[in-house]
C-alpha cells in the first residue's frame, strides 16, 4: 500500500467547494496564492488521485511535475491504491472521494483561508476519524 495523504484547503466554516471551483477563486489575498502554492510544493514528484470535475480543473504545467491520475466510483478503493505501492498518494478530492477514501488517509494537511462565503461543497470532520475501529 502507498502512504496516502491528503491536502485541502477550507474556508472558516469547512467550505471547500462552489459551482465547481474553488469558492474563494480569485481572491487576490496573499493567504489564498500561498495556498495554491503550497499544494504545489508538496505533491511535486508524488500522485494526486482525484475525480473527474477536479482531474480537469488542474493547469498542464501540474500535470509534467507530478502524476496526476482520474479515478471513477466503479474502481475500488483498495485496486486504485494498491497500483500505486511505495509511493506517497495524495487523494485530491472531490467530497464524494473523500467520503469513499478516507478510511486509508494516513495523513490530513487541511488549511484553513479566511474566507466566510458562500459554498455548495463542505468538508467533513467526520473524514479525519473514518480510519477508527470503533464507529458511533
Ligand atoms: N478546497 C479544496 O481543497 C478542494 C479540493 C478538491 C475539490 N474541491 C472542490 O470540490 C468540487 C468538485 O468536487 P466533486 O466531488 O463535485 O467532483 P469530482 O472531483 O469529479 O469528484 C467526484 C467524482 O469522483 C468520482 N469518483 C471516483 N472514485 C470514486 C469513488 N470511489 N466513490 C465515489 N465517487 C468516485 C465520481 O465520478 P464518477 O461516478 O463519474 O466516476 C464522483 O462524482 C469543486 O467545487 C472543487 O473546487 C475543493
Amino acid at each position: 500500500m502507498p502512504d496516502v495523504r491528503v491536502i485541502c484547503a477550507i474556508g472558516r466554516s469547512g467550505q471547500l467547494g462552489l459551482h465547481g471551483g474553488m469558492p474563494w477563486e480569485g481572491e487576490p489575498d496573499r493567504a489564498f496564492v500561498e495556498d495554491v502554492e503550497r499544494f504545489f510544493e508538496i505533491t511535486r514528484g508524488h500522485v494526486v488521485i482525484c475525480g473527474p470535475r477536479t482531474f480537469a480543473a488542474f493547469p498542464d504545467f501540474a500535470r509534467r511535475t507530478r502524476t496526476i491520475v482520474e479515478i471513477r466510483s466503479h474502481e475500488a478503493p483498495q485496486a486504485v491504491l494498491s497500483r500505486f505501492a511505495g509511493r506517497v498518494v495524495f487523494v485530491g478530492g472531490g467530497p464524494r472521494v473523500w467520503d469513499v477514501y478516507a478510511p486509508f488517509v494516513r495523513h490530513w494537511d487541511v488549511n484553513t483561508l479566511p474566507y466566510d462565503g458562500e459554498a455548495d461543497t463542505w468538508f467533513d470532520p467526520a473524514w479525519l476519524v473514518a480510519g477508527g475501529r470503533f464507529k458511533r
